[in-house]
């Protein structure tokens, strides 16, 4: 998944109809959320919501899909996008389905608002659908955007009561409310997970409990990774702004000293000398920095493992590497 830069995240926005929930997202980002919005584009030049960001100084563009290929239109699109400078796209209405080309170019970077509570209803209608099904909840969910329609991960929901007499109507107008408040919250959160402990935490348990045997355990009141046994060693410790450091890292062991100032001095971006563990051999791999390498990261913790690893499982996994 790609990760998150520093300072604001600049966002196109793509809509086809009157693009309220561009608006919210524009009025959330003057309010102070974590995003700007940097280009609103459409494929129908007379959408209302292209009016309204020309109002309020955003740039616009638009291009009429009719008459041209798929493929050919989302490049055109898509040219316009990264001219804007933008690190990621929400889709708001878009009504256009994107070619999965286009998809992929923007994996982990473009996210969709969908006016139902997924998995359920994907596709078109899911407003009558609900009321067919006789449910007594609708909603809007965020996710992600992949080439399965509506089947990304899906990053938040917010869920609305259905009223004895709603049409689809009225309740598209509820849930509209409701989606004006989740997609500016869901993208904010997401445009900002790299700089969240939780998130980064998350994401380094994964990689850490994957490795054999290695289990959890608290090191100095801070979440730390181990061979699990008794007598089982600690090969890896997160650090959250420890002793007043910027860093949100990971602690994994090096060679020694030598190995430790070199790598330091090399990428001084990544590396650092934690407090205190820098004396037995310790390098501090900062987590939150813009377009962390979790491959990296999963080296190291690799690494650190196979140095207190007994070879009884060292021994598994190269022959496991081997096969
Ligand atoms: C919103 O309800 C959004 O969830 C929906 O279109 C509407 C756009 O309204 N999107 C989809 O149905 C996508 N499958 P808006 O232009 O006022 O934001």
């Amino acid at each position: 998944m790609a990760e998150p830069t520093c300072g604001r995240a600049r966002i196109a926005v793509l809509i086809s109809g009157s693009g309220t929930n561009m608006a919210a997202l524009l009025y959330a980002s003057r309010q102070g959320a974590p995003f700007e919005i940097v280009l609103v584009a459409s494929n129908d030049p007379h959408a209302g919501g292209l009016s309204l960001a020309e109002a309020e100084g955003i740039p616009t563009f638009s291009l009429s899909h009719k008459g041209m290929q798929r493929a050919e239109h989302d490049a055109a699109m898509d040219a316009a996008i990264r001219k804007s400078g933008a690190e990621y796209v929400a889709l708001a209405g878009y009504m256009r389905v994107l070619s999965d080309e286009m998809v992929q170019r923007w994996e982990g970077r473009m996210l969709n608002i969908h006016p139902s509570l997924l998995p359920k209803y994907k596709g078109l209608d899911p407003h009558a659908r609900a009321l067919e099904a006789g449910d007594e909840v609708a909603g809007a969910s965020v996710h992600l955007v992949t080439t399965e329609l509506d089947g990304g991960e899906v990053l938040g929901r917010a869920e609305v009561a259905i009223m004895g007499g709603d049409t689809p109507e009225t309740l598209a107008l509820r849930v509209k409310i409701a989606e004006h408040q989740l997609y500016p919250q869901v993208l904010g959160a997401y445009v900002s997970r790299g700089s969240d402990p939780d998130y980064l935490l998350g994401r380094l348990r994964e990689l850490a409990l994957a490795l054999p045997e290695a289990e959890e355990q608290a090191s100095h009141g801070s979440p730390a990774f181990k061979i699990a046994g008794k007598s089982g060693k600690f090969f890896a410790h997160f650090a959250d702004r420890h002793h007043g450091a910027e860093q949100i890292a990971v602690l994994a062991k090096t060679s020694g000293q030598d190995e430790l100032a070199d790598l330091v001095e090399r990428d001084p971006g990544v590396f650092f000398r934690p407090a205190y563990y820098h004396a037995s051999g310790w390098v501090g791999i900062t987590l939150n920095r813009p377009d962390c390498d979790w491959d990296q990261v999963q080296h190291w913790l690799e690494r650190s493992w196979r140095s207190v690893a007994p070879k009884r499982l060292t021994k598994l996994r190269d022959a496991a590497d081997e096969f």
